[in-house]
């Protein structure tokens, strides 16, 4: 197999504490790997106006796969507090640069496991088993945004919906508008996606997770392409459901359901479900892949009270880090890792703060190491 390269991105905040136990499991596993690291983080925005660096993309593009960390993000006016005085008030803004990584690579589907390890006492229910399939690069998150509501452009949403006639008392800078734009071809790639991941892995059902009585446009169109891409797929069934249903039925019988699949904004709210079904968002580990390249992160954030103190639970990145040998190419050290790692829950010695015990972060992937 040719050595693969790459890209670490361990961001800031905690981001850099789950690396650091990252690196303990693979340097015991020692793949056939070369390692570049990037800048990317809170620190780049602030002293550079840009959290993502063009030459981060630029390094990016030079590997075959990114393991990233965790980055801050803050809303605008504290972003914009923020910056040093230098960069203050040039027009800067502030744009999740994960959200960018995965539309600048066209990183569509966001994996999204949700397993239930043995005597995890974080566990809503035993057996859990849910895979989260979340579109990654549109939806909600397509940035397509206005504040305020110049006239011209309500003057056209006018004219293509009535709807928008009771907004006609409300002063444009009193309206702010977020477009969830979906297009045929990502709603029906990343259905796609769900079912082939259900077949390889013997799943008998994929569910839909929308709202297209109320938002029938986008999510009409998702789930019309969902039953398109079902008709390949004989013994796979396809469900239908609503998102706020799906909520309360996740709660209520959770061994029902298996693949879920989803567009973007409701993906990163279920997926959060999910993850807490299984422990919370120390357990939540995420893959984003295109065609062509792919990243992986834990779903938590940067957690900046706990930087640098080695003490969140680090088996979410472990998991990410399991994605990625497999998507590399390194099936059987993937699954000796996932293995191991099941394998030091169950044991139960060594824990962090979320699980009760008080573990750090580094001597939970020296436990998982030493199991290897
Ligand atoms: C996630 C996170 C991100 C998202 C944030 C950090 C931009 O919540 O990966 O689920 O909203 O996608
Ligand atoms: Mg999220």
């Amino acid at each position: 197999m040719a050595k693969k390269k790459i890209a670490v991105l361990p961001g800031d905040g905690v981001g850099n504490d789950v690396m650091d136990a990252a690196f303990i499991v693979l340097d015991k596993l020692n793949p056939d790997v070369e390692y570049v690291w990037g800048d990317i983080g809170w620190e780049f925005w602030r002293t550079e106006g840009d959290p993502l660096p063009e030459r981060t993309v630029e390094l990016l593009k030079g590997t075959d796969a990114c393991l990233f960390g965790a980055i801050t993000s803050k809303p605008k006016e504290e972003a914009d507090r923020e910056l040093v005085s230098e960069l203050q008030n040039k027009g800067l803004i502030y744009r999740s640069p994960i959200v960018r990584l995965r539309q600048i690579f066209d990183l569509y589907i966001n994996y999204r496991p949700c397993v239930a390890y043995k005597n995890n006492p974080l566990i809503y229910r035993e057996g859990l088993d849910l895979h989260v399939f979340r579109e990654n690069t549109e939806g909600l998150y397509s940035g397509v945004e206005f504040y305020p509501l110049e006239d011209d452009l309500r003057a056209s949403m006018k004219k293509y919906s009535k709807n928008m006639n009771k907004f006609d008392n409300v002063d444009g800078g009193d309206i702010a508008v977020s477009c969830r734009v979906f297009s045929r071809n990502s709603c029906r790639r990343i259905v796609k996606a769900a079912f082939e991941f259900a077949k390889e892995k013997g799943y008998k059902s994929v569910t839909v997770v929308e709202k297209p009585n109320v938002v029938r446009e986008t999510s009409g169109l998702m789930v019309r392409e969902a039953r398109k891409v079902a008709e390949n797929y004989p013994g796979i069934d396809l469900w239908e459901t609503n998102v706020d249903a799906m909520c309360m039925w996740l709660l209520k019988n959770p061994h029902d359901y298996s693949v879920l699949v989803t567009s973007n904004m409701f993906g990163d709210i279920v997926s959060d479900l999910c993850a807490q079904l299984v422990g919370g968002l120390g357990f939540a580990a995420s893959g984003s892949r295109g065609d062509g390249y792919a990243l992986f992160e834990p779903t938590h954030g940067s957690a900046p009270k706990y930087a640098g103190m080695h003490k969140v639970n680090p088996i979410a990145m472990l998991l990410s880090t399991k994605l990625m040998l497999e998507y590399i190419g390194e099936a059987e050290m993937a699954d000796r890792l996932e293995k191991a790692i099941a394998k030091a829950i169950e044991d139960g010695k060594i824990r962090t703060y979320d699980m009760g015990g008080g573990n750090t972060s580094l001597e939970v992937a020296q436990a998982v190491a030493d199991l290897l």
